[in-house]
């Protein structure tokens, strides 16, 4: 797992997986509130894949913490036979540290690290129903464009949304990324 310098103290990033992660997983997922034990039984199924095959799983797993405290997490990884596509699959951050900007600052650091790797479209899927509204703020908020709807794909009323942002240009080498805006982390209040 390696931990990333250079934030403010009371809080770092950090990417991996570790059998500790699994449990962290598993209690924010649960602690979301909205996640049906069938849902969590995927996100613990990512998590498992990741911890034991790594980078090779195809998952990659980005962590906030706050001194020891994990309070979000999210988790990405390139589209299979799509280059440079990626998806994120999973964000969530702890109720009580909600709206102090933690998933903002994950999705930065998750698009940051995808054009690290190539990467130059981002697209992530939600669901259309209420709960999911903060979700769908949050996307737009950072400038994701809502490419596609499906509708009644969960369920009769239950769209799926899709989303999309084109981060880098299409094809562009790794080496390319080096003149791009650097993302600025964000000063979180406590
Ligand atoms: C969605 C979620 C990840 C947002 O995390 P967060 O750390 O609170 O988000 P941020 O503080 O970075 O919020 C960024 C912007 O998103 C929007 N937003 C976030 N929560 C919102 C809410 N409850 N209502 C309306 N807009 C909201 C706002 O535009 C906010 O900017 P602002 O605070 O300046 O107004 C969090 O609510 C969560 O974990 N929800 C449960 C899990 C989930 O829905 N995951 C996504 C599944 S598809």
């Amino acid at each position: 797992m390696s931990v990333e310098s250079g934030h403010p103290a009371w809080y770092s990033l950090r990417e991996g997986m570790t059998g500790e992660g699994l449990a962290t997983v598993e209690r924010l997922v649960r602690g979301a509130g909205i996640f049906t034990n069938e849902e969590l039984g995927v996100a613990m199924e990512v998590a498992e894949e990741c911890l034991a095959r790594g980078s090779r799983s195809g998952y990659h797993f980005l962590w906030c913490c706050n001194g020891c405290n994990t309070i979000g997490f999210c988790c990405f990884g390139p589209v299979p036979l799509a280059p440079g596509r990626f998806e994120l699959y999973w964000i969530v951050v702890d109720r009580a540290a909600r709206r102090k900007g933690i998933a903002s600052l994950l999705i930065e650091s998750a698009e940051q690290r995808i054009l690290n790797r190539g990467g130059s479209v981002v697209y992530l899927d939600t669901s259309s129903r209420g709960k999911y509204l903060p979700a769908r703020r949050l996307y737009e908020k950072k400038r994701y464009r809502k490419e596609a709807v499906l509708r009644d794909f969960y369920a009769v009323g239950d769209h799926r949304i899709i989303y999309c942002r084109k981060i880098g240009r299409p094809g562009m080498p790794r080496e390319d990324t080096g003149n791009r805006k650097k993302i600025t982390t964000k000063t979180i209040p406590g």
